[in-house]
């Protein structure tokens, strides 16, 4: 079993791996001061891990560190061209998941969320979605190469629950902040007021989403690329064999309106067939403006 402070260190690395492997050319673009804080910050984190500092300085100093690492990114985005499309990230190896650190203190959204369910939650919950979305990643990549697909229908549920449940509360730790509240504003805002009338009326539709999701859940503000406007959903469990905060490239309709009438209960053959059809240049562009979302990697 890790320990919180091993965990630091791998994240800690994984940091400094990254930083490395930028391209020289986007480093020289992003703002100087930024550049030096980050390091600054880096190596002051890592003699923290060495002197085995408490956890709760380990916290403290990780939260600042983060948002250095935030600002990297800020900056990379702002100076985005050609070049930031032609720099990977580095992809999370299959089974290679990470527990994110908290970006703050577990007591940090005291009283509003007690210090001992933020250490549960985020400890023993999330830790168990990272180890069980690894899990089935591994035994979907030994049946591509076994070509022993007796089990693919358990391991994609767990891929969808253990995924969706891992990349919903990274996204739900930073979603909160022990300086949060109030309203947004700018860009955010304005597009607020104008898919849900007001704040008001938005806080209000989102509460109801969340109060009345059957059984367990989330609601989940989401910007829709495809409409061009925000909107409030309900997600039972995580997922529904989904995973949020992923973005589809290629679906295949296997309700039987799709193949029924020509098929009738052949899914197999139509689905072999199918391949004949798929468009891959669609795909393909698909992909590429998929891949113009930079999240980082975890
Ligand atoms: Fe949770």
């Amino acid at each position: 079993m890790e320990t919180y402070q091993d965990q630091f260190n791998v994240w800690a690395e994984s940091v400094e791996k990254a930083w490395d492997q930028l391209d020289e050319k986007v480093k020289q673009s992003i703002d100087e001061r930024i550049v030096q804080s980050f390091e600054g910050k880096l190596l002051g984190f890592k003699e923290l891990l060495e002197q085995r500092t408490s956890i709760e300085t380990l916290q403290i100093e990780a939260q600042t560190l983060y948002h250095t690492w935030e600002e990297i990114y800020q900056s990379m985005d702002s100076n985005r061209g050609n070049q930031m499309n032609s720099t990977p990230l580095q992809p999370v190896p299959i089974g290679g998941h990470r527990l994110p650190p908290l970006p703050y203190r577990y007591d940090a959204l005291e009283p509003y969320i007690a210090a001992e369910i933020m250490r549960l939650h985020h400890q023993e919950h999330h830790q168990s979605y990272v180890d069980g979305l690894n899990k089935a990643e591994k035994m979907m990549e030994q049946a591509r190469k076994t070509g022993d697909f007796n089990l693919i229908k358990h391991w994609e549920r767990e891929a969808a629950f253990n995924g969706a449940g891992h990349y919903l509360h990274t996204i739900f730790w930073n979603n909160m902040s022990p300086k949060g509240g109030g309203e947004p504003v700018g860009e955010l805002a304005h597009q607020i007021r104008k898919d849900f009338g007001s704040f008001q009326q938005f806080k209000k539709h989102f509460s109801e989403a969340a109060k009345n999701v059957e059984a367990v859940g989330w609601a989940i503000l989401v910007w829709s690329p495809r409409s061009h406007r925000l909107e409030i959903l309900q997600a039972e469990k995580h997922q529904n064999l989904s995973q949020w905060d992923v973005i589809p490239l290629l679906v295949l309709d296997v309700w039987e309106h799709a193949y029924y009438l020509q098929y009738k209960n052949e899914r197999k053959e139509y689905i072999k067939n199918w391949w004949n059809v798929v468009n891959w240049p669609d795909v393909n562009d698909r992909f590429k403006k998929a891949k113009e979302l930079r999240w980082r990697p975890y």
